[in-house]
């Protein structure tokens, strides 16, 4: 009996969700709502199970899913939702739950990008029937590439268990395999690269923090710069810190990543939303969300992600903030 929060480590986040749904018994008919902003890799596994991806908007300050956009795309064939805790934010889980709650909808937290984060005193990854990490070479806890289920929902761990083994429960006999299913192990030598880091993960965290209070002592008080928000209740880890221009300034994301590039600054685009991009570009789901989802396509052409692995220092988070700064003509 799984009475409290078990784990199951994967080959990566993208397997933690398709194991997710497949544990939920999700698939074709079926929709999934998952917020248009974000990557791919949160959406992909709803159409690995032949289900519909619903793609909701976010909240314009936090970027996180919006509960309302949530709400509002429920109908009978919504099975599931992915809560995704975008660039180390956490969302309004209290309201998203409770809409999840009201209609029966599994939810899905993904936390790649937010271990250690914090919400109302829960760690990240806690609220769900699943939640999942991605341990990718960018990540604040890296295995190079890897993933984490956790769940304190017994069918879901034994059912993960299972299917991430060739659809075979430890103990069974040998090479009998009950179901086809997947090989979605993580290797050993993966898992003692990830448990040296989480003995320290604590230290990676507030290096993750430490990094984004510099940024923000730089840029904070630049008119038309937002950089990533942090609520009263919530504990951001800042997994890439993020500024989003205001529109007037004129400088949409690829334009200024080139200028930052010409000054040997690398960036990275905001994610693009879903409904935007080619792979979805012909599905219906998609067209819809590129008329409704006004915050999403406001933000992501506005937003670039700064460097800010842990080898910054103060030093070269000041100089990436002046060539940023001159970039735009101010301060
Ligand atoms: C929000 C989000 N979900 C899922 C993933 C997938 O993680 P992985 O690369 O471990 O499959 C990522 C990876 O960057 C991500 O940012």
């Amino acid at each position: 009996m799984v009475s409290s929060c078990c784990s199951v480590s994967l080959l990566s986040c993208t397997s933690t969700i398709n194991l997710s749904f497949s544990s939920f018994g999700i698939g074709p008919g079926d929709e999934v709502i998952v917020p248009d902003l974000t990557w791919i890799a949160s959406s992909a596994p709803i159409n690995y199970v032949g289900a519909t991806p619903v793609f909701a908007g976010v909240d314009e300050k936090t970027w996180c899913l919006s509960a309302k956009s949530f709400a509002q795309l429920i109908n009978p064939k919504a099975k599931a939702v992915i809560v995704v805790d975008p660039y180390g934010n956490m969302s309004d889980m209290v309201s998203i739950r409770k809409v999840a709650r009201r209609h029966a909808i599994a939810v899905i937290e993904d936390a790649a990008e937010a271990v250690g984060s914090e919400y109302k005193g829960c760690k990240a990854g806690s609220f769900r029937e699943s939640g999942v990490f991605s341990f990718h070479g960018s990540k604040t806890l890296t295995t190079g590439e890897g993933g984490m289920l956790v769940t304190n929902r017994e069918g879901i761990y034994r059912r993960s268990f299972f299917l991430r083994d060739h659809g075979r429960s430890p103990g069974d006999k040998m090479f009998w395999n009950a179901e086809v299913a997947y090989k979605y192990k993580m290797s050993s030598m993966q898992a003692a690269l990830g448990l040296a880091q989480l003995e320290r993960i604590d230290e990676l965290v507030e290096r993750k923090r430490q990094i984004f209070n510099w940024y923000q002592s730089e840029l904070g008080n630049i008119q038309g710069v937002t950089l990533n928000y942090e609520a009263v209740d919530t504990k951001n880890t800042y997994w890439m810190v993020t500024v989003v221009l205001d529109q007037k300034l004129g400088l949409q994301k690829d334009v200024l990543m080139a200028l930052m590039s010409e000054k040997s600054i690398d960036c990275r685009p905001f994610f693009h939303p879903l409904s935007s991009i080619p792979a979805y570009q012909k599905l219906e789901q998609a067209k819809k969300a590129r008329q409704r989802n006004k915050n999403d396509y406001k933000i992501s052409p506005f937003g670039l992600n700064l460097p800010c692995g842990m080898n910054m220092t103060r030093e070269k988070v000041a100089h990436v903030c002046d060539v940023l700064k001159s970039t735009l003509g101010v301060g």
